[in-house]
């Protein structure tokens, strides 16, 4: 029996190394595709086409899990995301890719996901127990306990001694496409510091919520609070990652964050209906309704200018993710956009201001009604496909339109049959057909 167990143990072993080796292998393959930004722009389109409408354009998860926080249900390592991809789930809904797409292709897609990583990787901990409330004195003899925290989320929970100072670092993934920064949301500031690769970062923000900047993409980052003169209640920090004018929460640091950045989660989609919103976005002026259409198309109608201020493409809006208490925060277009203010289609007259007097749904869609040189206007959007809208004008009498039209490479704009010039200043001159009708259509260009 031994015997056959040594042999079996020779033979076996081998193989395991081999096993092994070769995941090792893929893991930095599949490492070193995630910065080839050749390789993850192409995975990027996949991701979009396919594993977005489960997880969410921004990989933040929707009926399929979050994939850019740390926490892997199914396995971390590279090798086992694409082989979870590869197989899928179909017990919880996620279907196989294997046939669907080539290796190099899932690869790319895995690529793609292990870029888009954030926050905390190869988290730990360690806890200093000290010898009283104004004991400042962090030696290695008062270490009392240490560990890893797989979930990727400082737990300010750990403690269980009155006074204490209690360290987290890791490795840290911010995003790589805007500035992003650390915010104390909660909890008093005095004693927590941040260090980054090594060297302490200087507190922005206010005295009772700071706020340390991150750099874009991977870095080392140490989180230290000592316990001091709070009590026990107020010591479960929320740090939370938001943009630099803290108006949208990204990202969690800590355990308490996690259910408030997930809470704030809510994405408005035009599924099936029109749908109108009044909430201030991101980019847009203020006193813009935007429209949101189910071809995914989507533009906002300011009621102070009376102009289109903004056209995205893709789905509505994620009004979720503001800043708490804070109503006038801004609503995220969930699309790409084709422009935004200051680009704009709007009228040139000689007088500026216009009478903005509502709206009326026409077939759920709205038709905006405003006064502009005591001339009567209205204007509605009509989608005529995914990639092309009618922007429908009326106005009483027959005297010509006057509109600007946004200079935007992609998108070409049509009256009837003229194509029509963005480039012209005092704006195109259209004339409205008998009913006083104007009609622009504006047709996205797929390059
Ligand atoms: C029809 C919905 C759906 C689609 C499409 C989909 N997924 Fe999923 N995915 C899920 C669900 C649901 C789970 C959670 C499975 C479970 O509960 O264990 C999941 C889990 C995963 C996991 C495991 C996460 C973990 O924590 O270990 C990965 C990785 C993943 N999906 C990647 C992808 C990729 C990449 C694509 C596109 C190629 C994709 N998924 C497409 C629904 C989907």
């Amino acid at each position: 029996m031994k015997r056959l167990t040594s042999i079996l143990a020779f033979v076996l072993f081998p193989l395991a190394f081999a096993v092994n080796a070769f995941a090792n292998n893929l893991d930095e393959t599949l490492r070193v595709k995630s910065q080839n930004p050749q390789v993850t722009e192409q995975g990027q389109k996949l991701f979009e086409q396919i594993c977005a409408s489960c997880h969410a354009k921004d990989l933040s998860g929707a009926t399929g899990f979050n994939l850019k926080d740390g926490e892997w249900v199914h396995g971390s390592a590279p090798s086992q995301i694409l082989n979870n991809v590869k197989t899928g789930f179909l017990n919880a809904g996620m279907p196989s890719f294997k046939g669907v797409f080539n290796e190099a292709e899932l690869e790319a897609i895995v690529a793609y996901v292990l870029s888009k990583r954030e926050g905390w990787g190869n988290l730990t901990y360690k806890l200093y127990q000290l010898n009283g409330a104004d004991d400042t004195h962090v030696t290695e003899d008062k270490l009392i306990k240490s560990g890893a925290l797989p979930k990727g989320l400082a737990d300010f929970s750990i403690p269980e001694v009155q006074h204490y100072f209690i360290e987290f670092e890791g490795d840290f993934y911010a995003p790589k496409d805007i500035d992003t920064q650390v915010w104390l949301q909660w909890g008093f500031p005095h004693e927590l510091k941040v260090y980054m690769n090594g060297e302490q970062v200087e507190k922005g923000g206010t005295a009772w919520f700071p706020t340390w900047r991150l750099q874009r993409g991977k870095q080392h980052l140490k989180v230290t609070y000592r316990s001091g003169t709070t009590k026990p209640n107020q010591r479960n920090l929320i740090l939370i990652g938001t943009n630099l004018d803290l108006t949208v929460k990204l990202f969690p640091l800590s355990t308490k964050a996690k259910g408030i950045v997930e809470e704030k989660k809510y994405e408005i989609k035009a599924a099936g209906e029109i749908l109108v919103q009044r909430k201030r976005i991101l980019d847009l002026p203020p006193s813009t309704i935007s429209v949101g259409f189910p071809a995914k198309l989507n533009y906002g109608f300011n009621t102070k200018s009376c102009s289109v201020v903004g056209v995205w493409q893709g789905d509505m809006l994620n009004i979720g993710p503001n800043i708490a208490g804070r109503g006038e925060d801004p609503s995220l277009p969930l699309g790409e956009w084709l422009f935004h203010a200051p680009k704009q289609l709007k009228h040139v007259t000689e007088s500026a201001t216009c009478r903005y007097k509502g709206y009326r749904l026409e077939e759920d869609n709205p038709v905006f009604a405003y006064e502009l040189e005591q001339n009567q206007y209205t204007l509605t959007v009509i989608p005529r496909s995914s990639n092309t809208l009618d922007f429908v004008y009326t106005v009483t009498g027959s005297q010509p339109i006057k509109l600007l039209i946004p200079d935007i490479p992609q998108v070409r704009w049509r009256h009837g049959d003229d194509q029509l010039s963005p480039l012209d200043p005092q704006g195109s001159v259209l004339k409205p057909s008998e009913g006083g009708r104007v009609v622009i259509t504006a047709t996205l260009q797929h390059p």
